[in-house]
């Protein structure tokens, strides 16, 4: 038997203040992006702000359903729209953040399991890191240096060659 650790290592910033110019101007257009949230049944609004290598910015929120499990979190909505209109285009960092009436969020609101999956497979279809911002509007900023050590774990199967196509 052998025990083994994973240690990750992120940065943690007091506010948003203290980002550089570019990942502050990210965290904004995530606060925008959640307007666009449809969220009438959580009432927890989600948004994203995705930067391209190309200087580009794509952004998503949280949209709900009726039917619960037909609705989708921001993260893949924005993941989701790169794919299909940008299908080459590398993603440098992504900006998340949550607000919501019912509560306050103190505490960075960090990505689903099956969006880290999503993540983990852009990153590794573009073979280099993405930056996650876990940005709470009134508390901590989280950014993390890749999906990878998000999901050290994520499910791969190099056998199974569709992410490659
Ligand atoms: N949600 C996201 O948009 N991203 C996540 O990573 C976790 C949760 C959304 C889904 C749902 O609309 C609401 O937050 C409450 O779960």
């Amino acid at each position: 038997m052998k025990s083994v650790n994973l240690n990750i290592s992120f940065e943690k910033y007091d506010g948003i203040e203290e980002l550089d110019e570019q990942d502050r101007a990210l965290c904004q257009l995530a606060e925008q992006a959640l307007t666009g949230s449809y969220s009438p049944y959580s009432k927890f609004k989600v948004g994203t702000a995705i930067r391209l290598a190309s200087g580009e910015t794509v952004l998503g929120s949280n949209q709900e359903n009726l039917a619960y499990p037909s609705g989708l979190c921001a993260e893949r909505v924005a993941l989701f729209t790169i794919g299909a209109t940008y299908p080459k285009a590398t993603i440098e960092r992504m900006a998340i953040t949550a607000q919501t009436d019912a509560f306050e969020i103190l505490q960075p609101v960090t990505s689903c399991g099956g969006c880290l999956q999503v993540m983990a497979e852009f990153e590794r279809k573009q073979n280099s890191s993405i930056a996650v911002i876990f940005y709470c509007l009134n508390g901590e900023i989280m950014k993390i240096p890749s999906v990878q050590s998000l999901l050290p774990f994520a499910f791969v199967e190099d056998r199974l060659t569709g992410a490659k196509a």
